[in-house]
């Protein structure tokens, strides 16, 4: 397939992008080039700030794409400026289970339907939820319903993760500082890196109309996380209100996501338990280092 990702360079768009080329794909990667491109000339790499819809039309409006992997979706001007200037078969997002608005366990597709959101036409807003929820709504003005794909993960857990949040745990209990957790015994799922560019790979060649959740099987909660670090360096974390805000947010309750609809594609994912506790004694590790 002749296939446009926009993104793919970084964190598990990285594993995604080398499945594809692997299973031989014709790849072009869009990037505004501030960091380097992993594949080399295994890809066609083209320079382009997907928000500036000018500069789509006169790089990628050329061609006519199988598929376009959509990794940079944060707002409905995001997915304007894109599918408003190239021509494609096929639109994937990387959306995000933040579009769901209840908390639960199981959350089910349904539980969020684009269609019926109502579209605002906005750049990123502070709230990266609704962002995510005009993104996914937006694309329905431009494809129609069974060619979008809107692939909704959980947080991404995974040795590459630039975003630090794991990181935070392992620093405050590794250097026993005070953390301010909210809900330590909420549930809640995850994804690995690995199979989070791994699935959106898998629904390249196995279309999927409209929303599908990804995520791993089983939950944790911050406190059990906080117990796989505490085994690693022996001692205990520090719970108070006064202490650093701690970054995954409890405050919803118990929170899952039903993947049956991945399983009737034929994927299923691991148990997060069966890798969790080696990610956080390599964040411990790691930790260390910079202490
Ligand atoms: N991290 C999580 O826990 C999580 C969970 C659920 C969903 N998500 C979603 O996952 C997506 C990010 O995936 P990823 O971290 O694996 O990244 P990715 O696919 O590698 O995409 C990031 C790359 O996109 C490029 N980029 C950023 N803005 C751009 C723009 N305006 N025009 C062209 N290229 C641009 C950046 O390169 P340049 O800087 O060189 O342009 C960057 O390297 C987001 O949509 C996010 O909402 C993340």
């Amino acid at each position: 397939m002749e296939i446009l990702i926009i993104g793919g360079t970084r964190f598990f768009g990285i594993p995604m992008t080398e499945r594809l080329l692997q299973e031989g794909h014709s790849i072009t990667i869009v990037t505004r080039g501030s960091r380097c491109n992993p594949f080399g000339d295994r890809v066609r790499h083209i320079l382009c700030d997907k928000t500036d819809g000018e500069s789509v039309r006169q790089k990628l409006g050329a061609v006519h794409y199988d598929l376009v992997i959509d990794k940079v979706a944060y707002a409905s001007n995001d997915v304007r400026s894109l599918l408003g200037n190239i021509r494609c078969d096929r639109y994937m997002q990387m959306s995000s289970c933040a579009v769901y608005k209840e908390s639960g366990l199981q959350i089910p597709e349904q539980a969020f339907d684009p269609a019926a959101h109502p579209l605002i036409w906005m750049d990123r807003p502070a709230d990266y939820a609704e962002g995510k929820r005009q993104a996914e709504r937006a694309a329905l003005e431009f494809m129609p319903a069974d060619a979008c794909t809107f692939v909704r993960y959980p947080v991404v857990l995974g040795p590459h993760d630039y975003t630090g949040r794991l990181r935070f745990y392992a620093e405050h209990v590794a250097a026993k500082m005070p953390m301010r957790v909210q809900n330590p015994d909420a549930e809640a799922s995850y994804i690995h890196e690995k199979e989070a560019g791994e699935f959106l790979a898998y629904l390249a060649e196995h279309p999927c109309a409209g929303a599908v959740n990804g995520c791993a099987s089983g939950t944790v909660s911050q406190r059990k996380i906080l117990w796989y670090m505490e085994q690693v360096t022996g001692h205990s974390a520090i719970l108070s209100e006064a202490g650093d805000p701690a970054p995954y947010d409890g405050s919803a309750g118990d929170c899952s996501y039903d993947t049956a609809k991945a399983a009737a594609l034929g994927c299923r994912f691991s148990d997060l338990h069966t890798w969790l506790p080696a990610l956080a004694e390599l964040e411990i590790s790691q930790t260390r280092g910079t202490l």
